[in-house]
Order: C-alpha cells, then structure tokens, then sequence
C-alpha cells in the first residue's frame, strides 16, 4: 500500500507540526480543526515558520508556496474520505480519541490507517472504537516534529504487521529513524524520560543542588543538550505532570509518582516557557 494522501487532526503544537513535516516531504495534506478560529492559527504557524526558513536561505520561496499549496484546511472530517493515512493530533483524552477514531472509521476507505499520536494513552482502547483494529497504530513524534529525528510506532495487539510495515516506510519517506514499541505504558521514551525527569525536580525539591548546578551538572557531566529543569520548563510542567500521573495509574511503579514540587507549581500556574515562569523566569 502506498500513502499518498495524509490526513492530520488538529492543529495544535503537534498537529501544525506534523502537517508541515508531511507536506515538506511532498504529501498532500489534509489538516482539521474543530473550528475556523483554531483552523486559521493553525496554518498561520506552518505559514511563520515556512518564511522563517525562507528569511534564512534554509528553502526557497518556491518550497515554500509549494509546501504551503500542498495543505487543505477543513473543519469537516468528511474530508478525510480520501486519504490513506489520518494521524490523530487532537488533545490527550481517550473519550474524544476514541470518539474521532469511531468518527474517521466510518468516513474512510476500509484500508485506510488510523493513527493517533498519543503520549500515553492505550493504542487497542483507541483501535478498538473502529472496524479496523488491524489498521490501528500509535505513531508518536516528538516536538517540534518537523525537526526532532524519532518516531516511536506503537503497535499494540491487533496491529497488522502489514500497517507496521507502510509506516515504517512513511516514517522513513519524512526523514524519521523509526522504533518500534509496544502498547505499554510511556512506550520508550517516556518510559525512560519521565523517571529522570522527576528525579531532577527531587533533586532541587531536597536542597541537592541549586537548579543552574542540575541543569549544568547534566548538561556538562552527562553531555545532554540541556538540563532537565530548562527542558522541563520548555515541554511544559503541566504535560510533564500529566504524563506521569497517566503512566503511574496504569503501572503503579513509584519511580512515576510526581514530587509535591511539581504539583505545587502547576496549581500556581508556573507552567515553564509558555506562561513566563518554571523552573526558571522567562518575563
Ligand atoms: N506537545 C507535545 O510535546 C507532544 C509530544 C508528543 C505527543 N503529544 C500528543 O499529541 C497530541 C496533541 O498534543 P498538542 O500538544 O498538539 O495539543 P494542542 O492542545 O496544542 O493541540 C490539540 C488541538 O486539537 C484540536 N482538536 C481537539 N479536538 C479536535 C477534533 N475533534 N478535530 C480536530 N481538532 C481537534 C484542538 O482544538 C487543539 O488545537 C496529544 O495526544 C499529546 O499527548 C504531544
């Protein structure tokens, strides 16, 4: 089977990722939102982006009206009808997944795939609300997903290793090495990250050492990009939260429990990069 036509719901930090990373790689896109509002931001952040990189020589302004010309905007899921693969960037929640999964089974073609881009949510829950469990699969991106170099493809029980297969390949045709995981709890990435992530706030929560020596300790000792508080305040506190409450409901493992810091900080709304304040001040 060859993908030709790919569908992205919602176009959020994600969604607005992944469109531009698949129309770059010369798919035609079609990309939702659940309104014109949220539609129109969405494109108009690919749009930013596109002539950032055309400022700096990276493209030409005719890749980028090309890129560009090769996205259809909708608010309609209806459109989706013709595509071979719809990857699903709408916010974490299993009912609305499983809601818009339902949706999308009975809109595309029966060899269509259905893919979500859940963090941490349970694949089979999802594929399990379609006729098409088979063609169900997790392919997880990182953020910002036109740049980061992973894609974790999740399979759970009732993924063919045929749908494995094209996505592998589609997976290579936008520049990706991919993994594969199983449909357990974090997959890889977060299976391992969230444990050492919480472990730095505990770090500071304790009086170890001050947040620039983690974050330097790390950064310079371990030679990891950048320290895991500075990274913490750019993924956002509240996903990091979220994401180890999810994991630690389904596995019970301590190493997920969130330190009281981190819960402390997120009901103060010290969110990290995106509300001026984390670890560190941004104003
Ligand atoms: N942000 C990250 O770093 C990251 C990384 C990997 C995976 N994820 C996962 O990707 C998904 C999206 O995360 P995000 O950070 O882009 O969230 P976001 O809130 O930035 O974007 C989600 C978008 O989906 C839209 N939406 C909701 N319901 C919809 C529907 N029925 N149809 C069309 N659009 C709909 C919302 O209006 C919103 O704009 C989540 O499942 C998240 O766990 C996020």
């Amino acid at each position: 089977m060859e993908i030709k036509k790919v569908g992205v719901v919602g176009c959020g930090a994600m969604g607005a990722g992944i469109v531009q990373l698949c129309a770059q790689s010369g798919y035609q896109v079609v990309a939702s939102e659940i309104n014109d509002e949220l539609l129109n931001k969405g494109l108009a952040s690919i749009e930013k982006v596109l002539a950032r990189s055309v400022e700096k020589g990276r493209i030409s302004q005719q890749d980028k009206d090309a890129t560009f010309g090769r996205i259809k905007g909708t608010t309609n899921t209806r459109d989706f009808s013709d595509c071979d693969l719809v990857i699903e960037a709408a916010i974490e929640n299993l009912d609305l997944k499983k809601k818009i999964f339902a949706e999308l089974d009975g809109i595309c073609s029966k060899d269509t795939i259905l893919a979500t881009n859940t963090s941490c949510l349970s694949i089979v829950d999802i594929a399990m609300a379609t006729r098409r469990p088979d063609r169900v699969l997790g392919l997880h991106f990182f953020n910002p997903a036109p740049i980061m170099k992973l894609l974790e493809i999740v399979k759970t029980i009732t993924t063919s290793d045929e749908t494995v297969e094209v996505c592998r390949e589609f997976g290579k045709s936008v520049g990706k090495t991919t993994v594969i995981a199983q449909d357990k709890p974090g997959f890889i990435v977060n299976r391992l990250w969230i444990p050492y992530m919480l472990h730095a706030v505990r770090l500071l929560e304790d009086g170890v050492a001050s947040r620039e020596d983690i974050d330097n300790a790390v950064s310079l000792g371990l030679n990891y990009p950048m320290g895991p508080l500075t990274l913490a305040d750019m993924a956002g506190l509240d996903i990091l939260l979220f994401v180890a409450n999810a994991i630690y409901e389904r596995l019970k493992d301590p190493r997920y429990i969130p330190p009281t810091l981190l819960e402390k900080m997120v009901t103060a709304g010290w969110l990290g990069r995106k509300t001026g304040k984390g670890f560190y001040d941004y104003k």
